[in-house]
């Protein structure tokens, strides 16, 4: 109650350990604390559209790295990010829909890269480079292996 009003005031967001990868709406919308009042007239906030790219495709890789890239993925990543290209991505991407080009230079996203500030990990010392070269294979191949319109034989 403020100068004899009544104001009713709700948090909303997105977020826990589920909402790292997965999320419920094609919408980004960040934490918002919404106040009502009777006879309140301000609009709510708009939401952006939430950014995804493309299906992944081509990155180059070895489908004998598929196997083992799939161990070191699931050790390393996929609490944060997800299954490549089965989830959607929540408050964290799923690694499948960036763009190929981080794909590509994965080592420089993995080894003290931009996003550490951000909450992304620094593996140097964790994993080695040829372990990312199969990180990569195992994320381009699943992209590949649920690709629509992929025939099944
Ligand atoms: C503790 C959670 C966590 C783990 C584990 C993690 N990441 Fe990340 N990663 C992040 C966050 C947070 C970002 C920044 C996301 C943003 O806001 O764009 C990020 C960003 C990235 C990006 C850039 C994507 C983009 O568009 O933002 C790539 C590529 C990436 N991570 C790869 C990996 C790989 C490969 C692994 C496993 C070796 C991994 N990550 C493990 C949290 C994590």
């Amino acid at each position: 109650m403020v100068d004899g009003k009544q104001y009713v005031s709700i948090a909303v967001g997105w977020g826990g350990v589920f909402g790292l990868s997965t999320r419920a709406t094609d919408r980004k919308a960040p934490g918002t604390v919404y106040t009502f009042a009777i006879g309140g007239k301000a609009k709510a906030p708009a939401s952006a559209p939430y950014p995804m790219a493309e299906l992944l495709q081509g990155v180059k890789y070895d489908p004998a790295h598929v196997a083992e890239g799939q161990k070191l993925y699931v050790n390393n990543c996929v609490f944060c990010h997800g299954v490549p290209a089965v989830d959607k991505g929540g408050n964290i991407p799923n690694l499948a829909y960036v763009g190929s080009g981080l794909i590509q230079n994965l080592d420089k996203i993995v080894f003290n890269g931009p996003y550490v500030g951000q909450g992304m990990p620094d593996f140097t010392g964790k994993l080695t480079a040829e372990d990312v070269i199969k990180i990569q294979a195992f994320i381009q191949g699943t992209a590949d292996a649920v690709r629509p319109g992929k025939s099944v034989d």
